[in-house]
C-alpha cells in the first residue's frame, strides 16, 4: 500500500509557489527579534521572555490574562480541558475552520455540534447556532474565519438566554475589530495562533485570553503544570492528567518582537482587503466575501471570493487553476476546510458508538459528512481563497489582483457565450 503524504505546514506548504502577488515567505521579522533572542540566550535561559510576552499581548488587547502556548491547537486544548464539561456534552462549532479548532474538545470527549454557516457568508450566526442547542449543550465555540468576525453581540444574547459559555477561535483574526473591540475580547475567552504563516508569525507559537482569574489559573495547572501540585516533603503529585503545553523562551522572543510591528501590519491587510473588495466587487461572475459593517478591522488573513456557476464554462477548480497560472500564487479552493467532511474520524467514531458517543454519555445519534452542514457545502464548492495574502501588499498589487480575476472572468465569459472559441 502506498504511504499517503503527510501534510505541510509553515513555510514548507507555501514552497514553489510562483506568481506576481507578495508572498508571506520570508515573512517580515520584527527589528527587535534578534535582541530579545540574544537576551534568552544570555541569561542562560533564566530570562522571563515568556512573561514578557504574555504581559504585552494582554496589555495590547485589554484582557487581564494571557497565557502562551505552542500553538492555537495547544491553546483550544488547555481551554477544553479548563472548562471541565462532562464527557457527552455538547459544543456547538463552526463548520468552515482548522483541525486545531476541535482537536481539544474532542480529547476532552465533548461532543462538536457544528451549526451551519449563515448564507453568503463563512461563519455562522446565532440564527443558524439556535437550532443546534440541546439540554447537553455547553458552549459555543465561534470561529472569525479569515478575520471577519461574526455578529458576536447576537451570539452572546443567545447564550446569555440559555446559560452557555461562548468563547472564540481568533487565529485568523487577530487585532480585527468587532464594533470597535478586539477580537479576543468578545466573550469568555479566546485562542490565537502564532504559526509562521499567520498574521501575527513567530515560527509556531498560540495563546489563550480571557479576563477570568478562575479559568486562567485552571488552565495554568491543568494545561502547563501537568495537573501537579507541590506537596512538601514529597514532591509533585498529580492530581489531574495535565499538559505540559508552554510556549517556549525562543518563540516567545521572536513573538514579542512580531508583536512590536503587527498592528501596522494589520492596519495595512485591513486596508489592502477593503481595496480587493472593493476592485473585485465590479467584476462580473465573482463576488468577494461581504464585509460586515460590524468588522471595523478586518485583520484579513486570506481573501477569499465566491464564483458564479453558472457565468462559466469551466469549474471552480479550474477557475481557481488559472488564477493561480496566471499570477495568483496560492489560488485553489478550501473544500477541506469543512471540518465535518474533513474530519472522517468523527463519523467513524459516531458510527461505531466509541466514547464518547456511546450512550450514555451521548444523548443521541450523531453523524458527521458534507452533508452535516449544507449551506457551507454549498458555499465552498464555489469558493476560491488566497492563501498568499499578507502584509506586503500594496495598492498596485491589489489592482493587479483585480485584473487577472477580471483577465479570467471576461476569457471564461466569453467561452461560455461561445465567443473565445
Ligand atoms: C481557525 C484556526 N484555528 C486553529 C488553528 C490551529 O492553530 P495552530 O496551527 O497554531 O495550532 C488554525 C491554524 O491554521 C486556524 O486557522
Amino acid at each position: 500500500m502506498r504511504t499517503p503524504e503527510r501534510a505541510k505546514y509553515g513555510a514548507a506548504a507555501f514552497e514553489g509557489l510562483t506568481g506576481s502577488l507578495p508572498q508571506p515567505f520570508p515573512r517580515t521579522m520584527g527589528p527587535n527579534c534578534l535582541k530579545y533572542l540574544q537576551e534568552v540566550i544570555d541569561s542562560g535561559l533564566t530570562s522571563d521572555m515568556v512573561g514578557r510576552f504574555e504581559r504585552a499581548f494582554a496589555e495590547a488587547l485589554g484582557v487581564k490574562h494571557c497565557i502562551a502556548t505552542p500553538g492555537c491547537t495547544p491553546a483550544l486544548a488547555i481551554l477544553a480541558a479548563a472548562f471541565d464539561f462532562e464527557p457527552g456534552d455538547e459544543i456547538v462549532v463552526s463548520p468552515i475552520t482548522d483541525y486545531g479548532t476541535i482537536q481539544g474538545l474532542v480529547r476532552e470527549n465533548y461532543i462538536p455540534v457544528f451549526a451551519d454557516t449563515e448564507p453568503g457568508t463563512i461563519n455562522l450566526s446565532a440564527e443558524t447556532i439556535e437550532p443546534c442547542l440541546t439540554e447537553r449543550t455547553r458552549a459555543i465555540l465561534v470561529v472569525h474565519m479569515t478575520g471577519l468576525i461574526p455578529d458576536m453581540d447576537a451570539i452572546n444574547a443567545l447564550a446569555a438566554k440559555r446559560g452557555l459559555i461562548v468563547y472564540e477561535d481568533a487565529c485568523q483574526a487577530v487585532f480585527g475589530e468587532y464594533k470597535g473591540r478586539p477580537a479576543g475580547t468578545l466573550a469568555e475567552a479566546a485562542g490565537f495562533s502564532f504559526d509562521s504563516e499567520k498574521t501575527l508569525g513567530s515560527d509556531v507559537g498560540g495563546c489563550v485570553v480571557t479576563d477570568d482569574d478562575d479559568l486562567a489559573e485552571r488552565m495554568r495547572f491543568v494545561g502547563q503544570s501537568r495537573g501537579a501540585v507541590s506537596v512538601p516533603g514529597f514532591g509533585r503529585e498529580h492530581a489531574v492528567p495535565g499538559y505540559a503545553y508552554r510556549m517556549t523562551q525562543s518563540t516567545a522572543a521572536i513573538t514579542l518582537a512580531q508583536l512590536e510591528i503587527v498592528r501596522e501590519q494589520v492596519a495595512r491587510r485591513d486596508r489592502m482587503a477593503r481595496l480587493l473588495t472593493d476592485l473585485i466587487a465590479e467584476i462580473p461572475g465573482v463576488t468577494p466575501l461581504p464585509i460586515p459593517d460590524w468588522v471595523t478591522v478586518y485583520s484579513c488573513w486570506m481573501f477569499g471570493l465566491s464564483i458564479d456557476p453558472d457565468a462559466f464554462a469551466c469549474t471552480t477548480a479550474e477557475f481557481a487553476e488559472q488564477l493561480a497560472q496566471a499570477g495568483i500564487p496560492g489560488a485553489g479552493m478550501g473544500e477541506y476546510y469543512l471540518i465535518p467532511a474533513a474530519c472522517t474520524f468523527l463519523d467513524e467514531n459516531a458510527r461505531r458508538k466509541l466514547y464518547p458517543y456511546s450512550i450514555p454519555p451521548a444523548s443521541r445519534t450523531y453523524s458527521y459528512s458534507a452533508d452535516t452542514c449544507p449551506t457551507a457545502r454549498n458555499f465552498l464548492k464555489t469558493f476560491i481563497r488566497w492563501s498568499t495574502f499578507c502584509e506586503k501588499y500594496q495598492p498596485e498589487h491589489c489592482k493587479l489582483a483585480a485584473r487577472i480575476v477580471a483577465g479570467i472572468t471576461s476569457l471564461d465569459l466569453d467561452l461560455r457565450s461561445g465567443g473565445g472559441t
